[in-house]
């Protein structure tokens, strides 16, 4: 009795925090401010003000905030304001004359030696047509988490004066002042407001309310990209030799937009916007979130604009890989970078108890743990979570664990932090075993204790020997750095794949470039993990991720823009583009590393990045502002949704026929429809047309189209078959007609285009698809 009526008041009890929960809650979201970007159409802006468009912000925001603030007014991504309002305000606000659109603020990700050398850019120095002094006139912005000004990859000796167009600053702020920057860091800013306004003020103990970079990603893109040769660059001795940037006379400026706590809308846009007005030349993102519509996404309309100022963008396609359809920033005005590896390894042999061997890879800095068999155990069976395998913290049993080497599943947490898990319950060590997901790919990290990390097939038999033998044990022997490992490139297993759901007519990624166990600068402020408890202090870290291979076509695209000032970001892409590989020299193709077949334009795009080869591509597929506002008309686009995203008062001829096959694009991606009813619809070939338009870049010449198809089903010609060319920049048209009776849903084929003269091979990959 007594029992119940506890029961019973202890009900009452619990409704009324609830209950009490539930009003605070609701009072709370009703008062709750967001930031938005406040788009304003500047083609209707009332005469009364005179042209004074801070006014006109300023009395829109006032009639419906007595107490909002702008954070930033934004000159070129966007004509307007970012600002914090209440749910309700920001639709009354947008309900007004002359709003274009009130954008929530979104929240994006951070994509997280040899290079030079695996690219064949030591040859380049020999080809460059263009001075050193071209070269060094360029500049390349990086947004991210900022640079740690310190690093020798950060060294000017040798370098002339800042370019004479430069308007970059280097901001003051916590641990950074203006001699922080120099001739080759030519700019550093931060853009903090809006990450304060959501989370609150920075706490200068954990982070540096300046361009300085408390994380290290943004060290290791900027460096990656435009860093100095720095000899006897190593991590403890791995990847030893001298580290340079992809384009190191490249000038370089960084733009903080990213933060411990993440990357936001409304400072990424003031980046931009402040990149654009300082001149950098090509812009660097490695960062990205989940795939909208372009006049919705802030990273696509910025990218935009900044290209309509002749400044090169490029991004990472994101580490969503192997899953197909897993990409981010696919603009076609954006070059979407995946990643691949390099011929170098830093293998480590897992020894078991049953005399077999198996190598994986690791960059643990310490001894091997080698001296005696030991005692081996599979995390799952050793936990009391079900989760367990994955060694998330605190899931291990220290009594069952101490002493013993512990197999961990890939996924779910970070790597280095599930050796850490282990270490904490005793563990001597970890083996980090992947599942199909990850295929053979293997991602070396600087672990806290003896770890190494296999590739699938090695994982489960690793893990049948445990779990079948009464006493399994193991040793862990490090290797060191192995150089020339075959195959390479691969395609890394994490490396978001094509199709294009957004526009499947347009194929991406465009290409692979380096991203797997990559030596950059690193910050000060963290260890090589990233982990609080590592106090380890490095210049230079080895990581993987599409963040990694995106700094690379940047500062490739900064040598080809040296070479070529005039080239417009399209002719630069095309020239990365077509000049690409996707075979080895043994004729073989690119594997994908996920699955250990040959690998496609879905996974690699164009194919891997050939620099030299980049230099001199003979014809390009150019494209300008006209050609992407076309594009815009063939996604029927309304007026508000170009006005958006291109920032154009822009109406589309009701009378022309725009289609996005037309598009001015290096690539062909020809999404097929399937026939209809089982059996029973009919199997008459499909037929569609693409135009393209070619420019002589080159010397000039006649070039011949030829094709080369996998699959004899799919019929593709070609017209014209030859095009000649007497002048520079003169430009030829053709077109490519389709014709493929229907597969069924899912069926891919793939093929390759490619215009010669006999030099130059001029390749655009053609993927076709049944949806
Ligand atoms: C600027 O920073 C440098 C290097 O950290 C330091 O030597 C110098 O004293 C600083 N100058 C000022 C004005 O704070
Ligand atoms: C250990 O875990 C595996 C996989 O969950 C299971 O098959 C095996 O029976 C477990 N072994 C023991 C001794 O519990
Ligand atoms: C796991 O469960 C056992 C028995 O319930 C408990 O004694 C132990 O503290 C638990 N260990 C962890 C790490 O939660
Ligand atoms: C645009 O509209 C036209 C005409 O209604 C239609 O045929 C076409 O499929 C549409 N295009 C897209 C990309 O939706």
């Amino acid at each position: 009795m007594k029992k119940i009526l506890i029961l019973k008041l202890l009900q009452v009890f619990l409704l009324l925090i609830f209950c009490g929960r539930y009003t605070i809650a609701e009072k709370k979201t009703q008062e709750a401010k967001k930031t938005y970007i406040v788009h304003m159409d500047k083609f209707n802006m009332p005469e009364s003000f005179n042209d004074d468009h801070l006014s006109w912000y300023d009395s829109s925001l006032k009639s419906v905030s007595d107490s909002a603030e702008m954070l930033y007014t934004y000159k070129h991504v966007a004509h307007g304001f970012s600002t914090r309002l209440t749910t309700q305000e920001a639709e009354t606000l947008s309900k007004q004359q002359g709003i274009l659109y009130v954008m929530p603020e979104v929240r994006y990700e951070l994509h997280t030696t040899r290079t030079p050398e695996f690219l064949g850019l030591d040859k380049a120095t020999t080809v460059l047509p263009a001075s050193s002094h071209q070269q060094s006139q360029v500049v390349i912005g990086v947004l991210d988490t900022g640079v740690w000004p310190e690093l020798k990859s950060l060294d000017d000796t040798g370098l002339g004066p800042v370019p004479s167009g430069w308007k970059g600053e280097c901001e003051i702020g916590n641990n950074f002042n203006s001699s922080s920057c120099n001739r080759k860091l030519v700019g550093a800013r931060f853009f903090a407001k809006g990450y304060e306004a959501a989370l609150g003020p920075i706490d200068g103990k954990t982070e540096s309310r300046s361009p300085r970079d408390d994380d290290g990603h943004g060290s290791h893109t900027l460096t990656t990209a435009g860093g100095s040769p720095v000899q006897g660059a190593s991590l403890f001795g791995l990847a030893s030799g001298t580290a340079r940037g992809m384009a190191p006379q490249a000038r370089v400026a960084a733009y903080k937009v990213c933060w411990l706590g993440g990357c936001f809308s409304s400072d990424i846009a003031a980046g931009i916007d402040k990149a654009i007005e300082d001149g950098v030349n090509v812009l660097s993102m490695s960062i990205g979130g989940t795939s909208m519509d372009y006049y919705r996404d802030i990273i696509a309309i910025g990218a935009f604009t900044a290209t309509s100022h002749g400044i090169l963008v490029s991004t990472s396609a994101g580490n969503g890989g192997p899953s197909p359809g897993s990409l981010s920033n696919v603009a076609p005005w954006i070059t979407t970078v995946g990643a691949g590896t390099i011929d170098r390894d830093f293998p480590a042999y897992i020894n078991l108890g049953n005399g077999k061997t198996y190598t994986g890879a690791s960059l643990y800095s310490g001894k091997s743990l080698s001296d005696s068999p030991i005692p081996l155990v599979y995390a799952g069976n050793v936990s009391n979570s079900s989760v367990g395998y994955l060694c998330i913290p605190e899931s291990l049993i220290p009594s069952k664990v101490a002493g013993k080497i512990v197999i961990c599943e890939r996924g779910g947490t970070p790597r280095v932090e599930k050796g850490l898990v282990v270490k904490k319950a005793g563990g001597l060590g970890m083996i980090l075993t992947n599942s199909e997901e990850y295929g053979e790919e293997l991602v070396a990290d600087p672990h806290l204790l003896p770890a190494a990390s296999l590739g699938q097939k090695s994982s489960e038999a690793v893990k049948s020997y445990a779990f079948s033998s009464p006493n399994p044990t193991a040793t862990i022997t490090f290797v060191g750095t192995q150089l020339r490992v075959q195959p390479s490139p691969v395609v890394a297993a994490f490396s978001s794949r094509g199709p294009n759901f957004l526009t499947p007519k347009i194929l991406k990624p465009d290409l692979i470039a380096p991203g797997v166990n990559i030596l950059a600068g690193w910050t000060g402020a963290v260890g090589p993990t990233g982990l609080t408890v590592d106090t380890r202090h490095v210049n230079f870290n080895i990581i993987s991720g599409t963040s990694m291979s995106c700094p690379h076509i940047s500062g490739l695209a900064a040598i080809v823009k040296g070479a070529h000032p005039e080239w417009s970001p399209a002719a630069i892409r095309s020239a990365l583009m077509t000049t690409a590989y996707r075979t080895y020299k043994t004729g073989k193709t690119i594997e994908d590393i996920a699955t250990g077949q040959p690998a496609t334009p879905f996974d690699y795009g164009a194919g891997h990045v050939d620099p030299v080869a980049a230099l001199d591509p003979g014809l390009v597929y150019d494209a300008n502002v006209d050609d992407y506002l076309s594009f815009f008309c063939a996604l029927n686009y309304t007026q508000f949704q170009i006005k958006l995203a291109a920032r154009r008062d822009f109406t589309c001829d009701s009378r022309k026929n725009y289609r996005v096959e037309d598009f001015n694009y290096p690539s062909f991606a020809v999404p097929l429809e399937t026939a209809s009813g089982i059996g029973g619809g009919s199997n008459a070939p499909t037929s569609v047309q693409y135009k393209r338009i070619l420019t002589n870049v080159g010397t000039g010449g006649t070039y011949k189209a030829s094709v080369s198809s996998l699959s004899p089903s799919v019929k593709i010609v070609v017209e014209p078959e030859t095009l000649s060319f007497t002048e520079l920049y003169e430009k030829k048209s053709y077109t490519v007609t389709f014709t493929s009776p229907s597969m069924p849903s899912g069926t891919n084929s793939f093929a390759y285009l490619e215009w010669s003269d006999g030099n130059h091979k001029v390749v655009s990959p053609i993927a076709i698809s049944w949806i």
